[in-house]
């Protein structure tokens, strides 16, 4: 079926949470930014790369007013979701604003070195959640050594919305912003080389199948909204860290 969904535009995927990343035909890595507001309050998950920050901006843009960014949350430190902080930032106190950034503490250690000028706000300090102004509560949730160490991702309680960062992603040239027909392969694929082992992802999938998923929203690929639970299972049992075997000296 033809996607009718116009991706040249933010895309509303739940009630004030927007996918504002891009379609790059030539790369099958895509890199998806999500923006959530709440109460004029809002958080920017894995702003992307610096060569896509343009056309994330552009979308951004459309939605809010920079100074009402308190959160930029990273799931890690890879330049595909961080490169574009210190832009982000350029704008955010250009206006007057302030924004903290939102990771792990090992994460952060890495994420200083992009010169990035905001306060940290370290998930494994704070409880492991995030409370915004208007109530709403971001939990996260740690998911270590998916692939980093210190990786977490938040589930937004009041959508169930999971930003999942690269677990759930895929490498995909028949891609669409919602998971189609190939999604559930190319995901498998993209876990069997990149995630370190079976036992790790398993850890991880314990802990998700206790939250009330609605939606996963990762960082690569497409949007999972439906089958969540599939999805869960598939990672479950799979075989992980494909590369050990792929020789080398
Ligand atoms: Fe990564
Ligand atoms: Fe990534």
């Amino acid at each position: 079926m033809a996607d009718e969904i116009n991706i040249s535009e933010p895309v509303e995927i739940a009630e004030g949470v927007n996918w504002i990343g891009f379609e790059d035909k030539s790369a099958g890595f895509r890199c998806n930014p999500y923006l959530l507001v709440d109460d004029g309050e809002a958080i920017l998950f894995d702003p992307g790369s610096v060569q896509h920050f343009p056309i994330v901006l552009s979308k951004l843009a459309k939605l809010i007013s920079f100074d009402q960014i308190s959160h930029i949350i990273v799931t890690h430190q890879d330049p595909d979701l961080c490169g574009a902080i210190p832009k982000f930032e350029e704008l955010i106190y250009g206006v007057g604003g302030s924004a903290r950034i939102a990771t792990h503490t090992r994460a952060s250690v890495l994420v200083s070195y992009y010169d990035v000028r905001s306060e940290f706000y370290c998930v494994d300090q704070e409880g492991w959640k995030l409370t915004m102004r208007s109530g709403r509560e971001l939990k996260f949730v740690f998911t270590p050594y998916m692939h980093f160490p210190g990786s977490f991702m938040t589930f937004d309680t009041k959508t169930g919305i999971l930003f999942s960062g690269d677990v759930f992603g895929a490498l995909s040239f028949d891609w669409s912003l919602y998971a189609n027909e190939y999604y559930m392969e190319a995901m498998k694929a993209f876990h069997e080389n990149y995630m370190p082992s079976g036992e790790i992802v398993n850890f991880a999938m314990d802990k998700l199948e206790r939250l009330d998923i609605k939606m996963i929203a990762p960082q690569h690929g497409s949007v999972i909204n439906k089958n969540v639970a599939g999805y869960i299972d598939t990672l479950k049992s799979l075989e992980c860290g494909e590369f050990l075997d792929k020789g080398g000296e």
